[in-house]
């Protein structure tokens, strides 16, 4: 999958199963772990990052039934550069149509003086022996320096270089502790491509952890830099803060391409499904509050906020909410929402609201939603029957009926 910086695509290697599995509350079991493959081979990942078949025999069954079962997208195993870590992720690789040893190693002194205690030397024959075992079961390599950002740039570049001239054709230079700055990134990339003379052998790849909140920025940075491939994770899941997010990267990507003129082979319609999925199968909520596939990412309760969306939906919405498959026009009627909203989802629940009334059943609604966070749809026909059967003097079902309890969404599907 050599690919020259000057092309604008950019491989998604997805590591939600990898990465994202090992984070804590994450962990899946096998047959969830290929419902989710599934799942990422129809949104269009290129690489499925399914496991570290050494760790357990769990994670080796899991990459083993995904290899053998998930035919499109490449189908990656973690290996350290230790031959049995090698063998075994050969080994679970084995049934499937395109498959990628991922095997790595700790770059920086850090890493090398005080957890592996071992010299440099040491640290280049490993990878370059690594690389060249896990060249005898395919011809797809990665090779990632561990905790690349914070590796002495000399060294590296040696390492690169002899990692490519053993065999890898991907270099992932990850950015492990989430350390780095965007515009460090963008000139690290730049450099280290720059400076090694056989970088066009291979493709680079970032791995961005979110420690500061900067995993997104960082994998764009990246790619301004020369990477043509992102290691992400579907809700940003990985290790501590987590992973890049697979949905941010991407539609950043796609809305702002006049400044970032890269493209990928995702069907954006799909994330909020595949964001859904994974945290129906984790059983870990996505937070209201995500980009792209919170809940609340396309949500409007403030009256002047849902007057531009009904007006025209760009006043307030960068992208369209179904371009990455959430409902358009979520209009949360609350405390804060406007009559030109309350009109509009009368209108859209039947209630045939007279230009008379709406002020009432606007009052209404906000006086409720003193009380309550938000007025659903339920309550909203409480709400009008009321007022109807004050003016005529017939009873309604109380606008209580739930026992102040519930809290409904309006509009559109409820995200976990
Ligand atoms: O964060 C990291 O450095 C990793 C490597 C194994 C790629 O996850
Ligand atoms: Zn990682």
């Amino acid at each position: 999958m050599a690919m020259p910086t000057e092309s604008t695509r950019v491989v998604i290697f997805d590591t939600t199963l990898r990465d994202g599995e090992q984070a804590p509350g994450f962990s899946l079991e096998v047959p969830a772990k290929v419902q989710m493959a599934r799942a990422l081979d129809a949104l269009g990942v290129d690489v499925i990052e399914a496991g570290f078949p050494i760790a357990s025999p769990a994670d080796a069954e899991a990459v083993s039934q995904i290899a053998g079962e998930v035919r499109r997208p490449v189908i990656a195993a973690l290996a350290r550069c230790r031959p049995q870590d090698i063998d075994e992720a050969a080994r679970a690789l084995a049934p499937a149509a395109r498959r990628r040893i991922h095997t790595f190693l700790a770059t920086s002194d850090l890493h090398l003086e005080r957890k592996l205690r071992i010299s440099r030397d040491a640290c280049l024959t490993a990878i370059v022996e690594g690389v060249r075992r896990a060249r005898q079961s395919t011809d797809d390599v990665e090779f990632s320096a561990e905790d690349a950002t914070r590796s002495d740039h000399d060294f590296l570049c040696r390492v690169v270089e002899a990692a490519i001239a053993a065999g890898a054709t991907t270099i992932n230079l990850p950015d492990t502790v989430g350390y780095t700055t965007p515009d460090e990134t963008r000139e690290f990339f730049a450099e280290i491509i720059g400076r090694v003379p056989n970088s066009d052998k291979a493709v680079f790849s970032a791995h961005c952890h979110d420690d500061l909140g900067l995993a997104v920025a960082n994998s764009l940075a990246a790619v301004a830099g020369g990477a043509r491939q992102v290691e992400v994770a579907i809700n940003g899941i990985g290790e501590r803060a987590g992973n890049a997010a697979l949905e941010e990267v991407v539609m950043a990507m796609r809305v702002r391409n006049d400044r970032l003129p890269f493209d990928t082979g995702i069907r954006s319609p799909m994330l909020f499904e595949t964001s859904q999925l994974l945290a129906r199968l984790a059983n870990e909520p996505v937070q209201a509050n995500k980009a792209i596939v919170g809940r609340n990412a396309f949500a409007h309760e403030a009256g002047i906020h849902q007057d531009g969306v009904l007006k025209d939906a760009r006043t307030y919405e960068i992208m369209r909410p179904q371009d990455v498959g959430q409902e358009p026009e979520q209009l949360v009627l609350g405390r804060h929402s406007g009559r030109h909203a309350v009109q509009r989802r009368c209108d859209a629940l039947g209630l045939a609201v007279a230009a008379g009334e709406i002020d009432q059943v606007y009052r209404a609604v906000i006086s409720f939603g003193e009380h309550r966070k938000i007025v659903g749809d339920g309550d909203l026909r409480r709400i009008v029957e009321r007022l109807r059967s004050d003016t005529t003097g017939t009873p309604s079902a109380p606008d209580d009926a739930n026992g102040g309890q519930h809290v409904e969404h309006v509009g559109y599907g409820h995200g976990v």
